[in-house]
């Protein structure tokens, strides 16, 4: 029999920027799997349910070297083929990938972060309120926190020099912007391999040690090297990009969440406590992968009903499965008070995000401290004139102008 072919919905229902595509609901209770034809024309599977999904993430059977799904349309690659840097343990399986990530995965422990980072991410956001309650009344928050903390954090950890931060942050831009044509995206992608390459080589001869490019560089030096130099230089692109678009989108789309949703802000606002738990529904709420995640069948295989055959591509909607009722309460609503075990804002399972410690570690310290210090904090345009990014892997707000 052969399956009806629908498209993956990527646009959404205009006045509900904060909703994933509203096709997403009639898809997820038909069938958990669905057969699709993906923007770039290419075909495969969708999981919508968040079970079902989950499952994707977590069978061995299934492969994280794929291909891209979510370029224009007519733009397919093999896998791996479509980038100018080596990806590294994103695109490997176990027992490689584990290997690879342990080499980093001591940085970004809860103590790690609580230890190491949260002291000078203390510092840096008090000085960027402090900025802004000097400067105009109404202001860009991109511009004014959302991008900057990220990028600092970044910089810290990488120990990449922060004067950089337009250069890095323009490539990352035009890499993730799937609006972009492939030459745009592919010089972005070059832009940032030729950045961390100069960097590698200047940390080598100045013998640097601080942060962990250096820490790496001895990984990939000496006798017991264990990186190439096209690894490490992967790795460091991958960190640079990976570490402060996805926090920045995340940054800029909660604020503009609790803005549009007085009570919840009030709530958070009054109960610092539940900040952790707020920032955790806010993942679940806005899951910034626009497009979705994809793994790919090593063998022929069944899941969710679905008769998935070697070699094709399984792509779990991660923004339609962490609003799956089967899973979550009222998934439509904010909730900071939501009990809740699991959602796949980070992704799932061995490749959930390695710096996740950071990005909740940035977010529950810059939202309270936004809102206690600027408690009359309003959007200055209306909702729906809020330029929202439709076309980037990450989900965002490309400019937030709010007055204090
Ligand atoms: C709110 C902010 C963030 C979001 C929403 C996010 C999201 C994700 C997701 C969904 C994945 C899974 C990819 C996959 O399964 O293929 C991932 C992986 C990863 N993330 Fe994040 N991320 C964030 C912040 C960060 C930060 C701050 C860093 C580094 C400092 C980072 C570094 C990584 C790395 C290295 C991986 C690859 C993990 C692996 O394949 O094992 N991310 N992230």
């Amino acid at each position: 029999m052969t399956e009806p072919l629908v498209d993956q919905p990527v646009t959404r229902a205009p006045g509900k920027p904060l909703d994933p595509p509203a096709e997403f609901t009639q898809l997820r209770e038909d069938q958990p799997l669905v057969k699709v034809r993906f923007p770039n024309g290419s075909t495969g599977w969708l999981a919508t349910r968040f079970e079902e999904g989950s499952q994707v993430f977590s069978d061995p059977r299934l492969s994280a070297k794929r291909w891209r799904h979510d370029t224009p349309e007519g733009e397919v690659a093999e896998a791996g083929e479509d980038s100018p840097f080596d990806v590294g343990f994103v695109f490997m399986d176990e027992p490689e990938h584990g290997a690879y990530r342990r080499l980093l995965s001591g940085r970004f422990t809860p103590k790690a972060v609580r230890t190491k980072l949260q002291p000078y991410l203390d510092r840096i956001i008090d000085e960027h309120l402090d900025a802004i309650a000097a400067g105009p009344e109404t202001f860009d928050f991109i511009e004014a926190m959302a991008l900057p903390i990220p990028c600092l954090v970044i910089c810290e950890l990488l120990g990449v020099p922060y004067k950089d931060r337009d250069g890095f942050h323009h490539a990352t831009e035009a890499m993730m912007d799937m609006g972009r044509s492939r030459e745009e995206r592919d010089s972005g992608a070059n832009w940032l391999v030729g950045y961390i390459t100069d960097l590698v080589a200047e940390k080598r001869r100045t013998g640097g040690t601080e942060g962990i490019l250096a820490e790496l560089i001895n990984r990939a030096d000496g006798a017991d090297a264990v990186l190439t130099d096209r690894q490490l230089i992967g790795l460091g692109v991958l960190l640079l990009f990976a570490g402060h678009d996805t926090t920045a989108a995340m940054m800029g789309l909660s604020t503009l969440t609790l803005l549009t949703h007085p009570e919840q802000r009030q709530e958070l606002v009054e109960h610092p406590e539940k900040t952790r738990a707020a920032v955790e529904e806010l993942m679940r709420y806005l899951t910034i992968v626009q497009f979705g995640l994809g793994r790919v069948a090593k063998e022929d295989l069944e899941l969710g009903g679905a008769h998935i055959k070697k070699g094709e591509l399984v792509v779990v909607a991660m923004n339609a499965a962490n609003r799956d009722p089967r899973t979550f309460e009222n998934p439509d609503v904010l909730d900071i008070d939501r009990r809740m075990v699991r959602h796949m804002g980070f992704g799932y399972g061995v490749h959930a995000c390695l710096g996740q410690n950071v990005a909740r570690a940035e977010l529950t310290s810059v939202l309270p401290k936004l809102f206690k210090r600027f408690p009359g904090l309003r959007l200055a345009t209306p909702l729906e004139e809020v330029p929202m990014d439709f076309t980037g892997t990450n989900y965002g707000v490309r400019k937030l102008m709010v007055t204090r």
